[in-house]
């Protein structure tokens, strides 16, 4: 009698994902923790990005490149989304609509990010936090997915209270990390980007929210990566 014969579905190949406007690397860490091959694309040099790096416009690289690979994340810069921005009269082009576009002609799932002034330019956004991994700092980042379904965990209650902007940040307090914020140290330890200088640390995303969606998106791809072994 033929025994019957168990099919093992295993990944082919490490799932590749492309980090667009990457600047030192927030969310490709998380990234690369979830499982992901990572290439990133900043319009400026970035030495410290810790992964494959490209310099060129992220839009222009993602209408040629995108369909090459599984995934792709998008972080336009938030500038124009920022109420300070705004209030100094800074003139900055919104990225969001032209990168949905581009990201939309690949075919590809992905998840462009921004802060909360951009929540009116994102589609069904889910709100990612730092209580919902247990770091020390709120830093709300909004995510909209493209072509799959992104959830976020359960949001815990606030109950530290947050230092003050550009203030050190007392003990038992969270920081906010952002803008000329005191305390490079505390935040490389609290975020988990330990790589960063101040620059990178004040725009990043903590690679705990993108290790969150990189799981997800694995599973998502699971079916489409799979091959019998
Ligand atoms: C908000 S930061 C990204 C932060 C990153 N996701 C992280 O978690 O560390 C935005 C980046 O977009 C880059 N950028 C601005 N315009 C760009 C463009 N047209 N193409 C590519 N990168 C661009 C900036 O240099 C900056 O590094």
């Amino acid at each position: 009698m033929t025994q019957p014969t168990r099919i093992r579905r295993v990944p082919a190949r490490r799932p590749r994902l492309l980090d667009l406007f990457c600047c030192q690397g927030g969310a490709a860490k998380g990234y690369a923790d979830a499982g992901f091959d990572v290439t990133g694309v900043d319009i400026a040099p970035q030495p410290r990005y810790p992964y494959r790096f490209v310099q060129a416009d992220a839009i222009a690289y993602v209408r040629e490149h995108g369909a090459a690979f599984d995934f792709i994340h998008a972080s336009c810069p938030c500038q124009f989304y920022s109420d300070t921005q705004r209030l100094m009269g800074n003139d900055h082009p919104d990225l969001i609509a032209p990168t949905r576009a581009a990201l939309k002609a690949t075919g590809r799932p992905y998840v462009m990010e921004n802060v909360r002034g951009a929540v009116p330019h994102l589609h069904h956004p889910v709100m990612l936090c730092g209580a919902m991994f247990a770091l020390e700092t709120y830093r709300h980042r909004y995510f909209e997915a493209g072509g799959w379904t992104l959830t976020a965990p359960p949001h815990p209650v606030h109950t530290a209270p947050v230092a003050k902007m550009g203030r050190p940040v007392p003990p038992g307090h969270y920081g906010q990390f952002v803008g000329n914020f005191s305390g490079v140290d505390l935040a490389r330890k609290v975020m988990g980007v330990p790589w960063m200088n101040r620059d990178g640390i004040r725009e990043c995303i903590p690679p705990a929210y993108t290790q969150h969606i990189g799981r997800a998106a694995l599973a998502h791809l699971a079916p489409a990566l799979e091959v019998a072994a």
